[in-house]
């Protein structure tokens, strides 16, 4: 039986997602074994995120590797909202997308969309998300993605750079595709209804600047899909190649719900948190075990809805031999919560620290990233 009680669109994810039900919804493709092969014969070692499902849905994605065996040229384009600061979940497909750029030496588009989250959150001003997006350009530069490959850019310091395939792209969108494809009504404000038209451009941007069709991949979260929907579906009429997508799960979050949420403090934590305030969140996150060690000891942990275990698998745990013994381990009652937080904890208090270095670095390199008007 499929549960198919959740809902997820780019602004909100409600439910317990069934990633499988989801890519049916969505009508994307798996990332199936040829697929793996082939990226594992191209980069010599298979990202964790490719070999755990992590990154597991896709549209095209076969194509740039077509292209990529032709020696054709490839772009990479991805992108944050800026509505907060940046929480670890965050960094997860970034990190996956400096894995492809190293590999497949390719350059990089990062989009930061500040005028999607003053449209789309009532709270914030175009200063908020400004001052977000800066914030957050230090941790996606943290991150190391190559200066000479890489062009990072706010929509507001971009537009006039922007606006002429925004315009071609929103001509070809009508009211009813939007409403369809988004849930939008009556009372959504129109700058919504546009916006999708902006979040296309990076996708195309490339073959414009070289006036030849360049393949693009788009990695992100599989929330993003709708978006991208509507980019491919206008790209022929424009002339432009239809962008190809890999697509990852959400990062879970301390209480063990789906998506990491930066609106909910304590249940995330921050590229910005210091070590102890991490430690602290950690401490204090739900697990999957039981009200007390001895029946821990006796019956054993679940680690598959334990918010701790994940943070493992999707980003603290490369070896699989290590996430497997973790799990069987917690399974077998041989290892309890208070041990198994404490090794993240130093996990992540170590990654921080080098973290925030890097942030702190990346101040200093900000200009040679920036693309502006
Ligand atoms: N809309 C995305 C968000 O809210 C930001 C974004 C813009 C993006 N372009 C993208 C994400 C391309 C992934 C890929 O976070």
């Amino acid at each position: 039986m499929t549960d198919d009680n959740f809902i997820v669109t780019p602004w909100a994810v409600i439910g317990d997602v069934n990633y499988d039900v989801l890519m049916e919804r969505f009508g994307t493709q798996k990332i199936n074994t040829p697929i793996l092969d082939r990226v594992s014969k191209h980069t010599g070692e298979l990202h964790f995120m490719l070999r755990r499902g992590i990154f597991y849905s896709h549209r095209d994605f076969d194509r740039i590797l077509d292209a990529y065996e032709k020696k054709d040229e490839f772009v990479l384009y991805t992108g944050r909202g800026p509505s907060g600061n940046t929480h670890l979940g965050h960094l997860m497909p970034w990190i996956f997308t400096k894995y492809i750029q190293d590999k497949y030496n390719a350059k990089l588009l990062f989009q930061l969309t500040d005028d999607e989250k003053f449209l789309f959150n009532r709270n914030l001003t175009q200063n908020d998300t400004r001052k977000y997006a800066y914030e957050n350009i230090l941790d996606i530069i943290a991150v190391g993605f190559d200066p000479k490959k890489t062009e990072i850019f706010l929509d507001t310091d971009y537009i006039k750079t922007l606006y002429d395939i925004a315009l071609d792209v929103s001509k070809r969108i009508t009211l009813s595709t939007a409403k369809a494809v988004f849930g939008f009504n009556n009372s959504t404000n129109i700058g919504r209804i546009f916006f999708t038209s902006i979040q296309s451009v990076p996708a195309f941007l490339e073959s414009k600047r070289q006036r030849k069709p360049i393949p693009c991949l788009i990695p992100c979260a599989i929330d993003q899909d709708p978006h991208f929907r509507v980019t491919r579906d206008v790209a022929s009429a424009l002339n432009y190649p239809k962008p190809a997508l890999i697509h990852c799960k959400f990062f879970p979050s301390l209480t063990g719900s789906d998506k990491m949420s930066a609106s909910k403090s304590n249940t995330s934590i921050f590229t910005t948190d210091s070590p102890k305030i991490a430690e602290k969140k950690i401490m204090n996150a739900i697990t999957g075990g039981r009200k007390t060690v001895k029946k821990q000891r006796k019956n054993g942990g679940n680690p598959s809805e334990c918010s701790i275990y994940q943070y493992y698998y999707y980003l603290f745990e490369d070896k699989d031999e290590k996430v497997i013994m973790l799990s069987d381990d917690c399974k077998e009652g041989k290892i309890i919560c208070g041990e198994c937080k404490q090794i993240l904890a130093e996990k992540v208090k170590h990654f921080l620290v080098k973290h925030q270095e890097k942030r702190e670095e990346a101040k200093d390199v900000v200009d040679q990233f920036m693309c502006k008007d």
